[in-house]
């Protein structure tokens, strides 16, 4: 679909077939401390949109900018609604449901933003891929660099979760493990493309990363027989993944299909809570993030300001929860519904459950919520030292096993 550019800032817009990734205007014109400016937004012809209307079913490929060629090499999407009904009985909230994006090939939903950036490499005739990652864009753009046989260059901190740093290795990317952290992993990803080309794959930087994570939206919308859960809660950190799922609802909007927008939450951890309190104080100013949920540990948010825009523009608003409600909602998750995430998945489900008095008095106990759960719990085994061990192994014989049960 034909496209052009805005900025999220000076709302200027651009029309061109090169790659850009900032308003030449606005970019580094941010206050020292401050959200980055110039972030760019896509819009798609707006012709082309309408005429989706008249489609009786819709897929996320409809809507994207560029076209993704042999989609069976890394197959993304249709991931399952799982409904936790021992927990939804327990809490009292019967239309609650979890959108799985950790069965996403690379187990999280940063699949969404590689596949459209796999994409437009492609078009682009480019095979040289960089990016900064807490982890799990890095696992995802590589995943996709060994589908479609892309070079993926990845600069990430060194404290990342060694099964996501694997997990890449293993798919054959240069992985450039850096003394510090995310926010310097990002500047150096971008120094790298300075000097030796490539594109930029990082979160928000590249609006083609939002373009793509819109894409659970539209699928979402699908699976719900074309209906828009009321409150969609999203674990956020950068805000670029928050940022994809309200332009995906926006894009449905501007198609015809739905004439209204959920209301979206914003679910960050008290230690890393930039978005959070830009959202409710007005300013824009970087943290010192130190949540153990390490995919939404972020000082400088990539996506802060266009995240702020569309909470303030559609009604959305901001959870914040603590670290041992986040540990808390992980077990409870695992052992009550038999779903398995990584911390900053279960900061969603925390911050739901820390809002269901607000969701009872705002809506009714009808309301349909989805939590969006964004990477499987295998990518960070470590995270469970000290809460849980293996219980001792018995001897072979049958002794054993009536001593261990009387
Ligand atoms: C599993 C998971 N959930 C949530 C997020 C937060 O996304 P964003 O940083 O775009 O807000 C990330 C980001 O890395 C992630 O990997």
């Amino acid at each position: 679909m034909k496209f052009k550019y805005q900025c999220v800032d000076c709302k200027a817009t651009f029309e061109t077939d090169e790659i850009v990734y900032q308003c030449p205007h606005c970019a580094g014109t941010e206050k020292k401390g401050e959200f980055p400016k110039g972030n760019l937004r896509v819009l798609l012809d707006e012709k082309e949109l309408k005429d989706l209307k008249k489609k009786d079913h819709v897929t996320i490929y409809d809507f994207f900018p560029y076209y993704v060629p042999n989609k069976e090499v890394y197959p993304v999407g249709n991931t399952p609604i799982v409904v936790p009904k021992r927990l939804n009985d327990k809490i009292g909230l019967k239309n609650v449901c979890c959108k799985m994006d950790s069965f996403l090939p690379s187990g999280s939903f940063k699949d969404r933003a590689s596949q459209l950036i796999a994409a437009q490499a492609i078009a682009h005739n480019t095979k040289k891929i960089a990016l900064a990652s807490t982890g799990n864009a890095g696992a995802a753009m590589s995943c996709a660099g060994a589908a479609y046989g892309l070079d993926i260059i990845l600069f990430v901190p060194e404290t990342a979760p060694i099964n996501k740093l694997m997990q890449s290795v293993l798919y054959g990317a240069t992985v450039v493990p850096v003394k510090g952290t995310y926010d310097d992993a990002f500047l150096l990803s971008i120094a790298y493309t300075k000097h030796f080309g490539g594109i930029n794959r990082n979160t928000a930087y590249n609006p083609m990363t939002i373009e793509g994570k819109k894409s659970i939206s539209i699928e979402l919308f699908e699976q719900l027989g074309r209906k828009i859960p009321d409150v969609v809660y999203v674990p956020t950190g950068d805000g670029c993944i928050i940022s994809g799922v309200f332009k995906g609802f926006y894009d449905l909007m501007c198609a015809g299909l739905t004439d209204r927008m959920p209301h979206i939450v914003a679910c960050q951890s008290e230690k890393s809570n930039a978005i959070s309190q830009a959202f409710k104080t007005g300013k824009f100013t970087n943290i010192e993030a130190s949540t153990r949920a390490d995919s939404i540990s972020v000082d400088c948010p990539a996506s802060g300001r266009m995240a702020v825009q569309y909470l303030k523009d559609y009604d959305g608003w901001t959870v914040e929860v603590t670290e041992k409600e986040i540990l808390d909602a992980q077990m409870n998750l695992v052992k009550n519904s038999g779903i398995f995430v990584e911390p900053a998945s279960a900061t969603a489900w925390a911050a739901y459950e820390k809002d269901v008095e607000n969701l009872k008095k705002k809506f009714s106990e009808d309301v349909n919520v989805c939590v969006l759960l964004t990477g499987t719990g295998f990518k960070d085994m470590a995270v469970f030292d000290g809460r849980v061990s293996l219980p001792p192994s018995i001897e072979n014989s049958e002794e054993a096993v009536i001593k261990r049960f009387s």
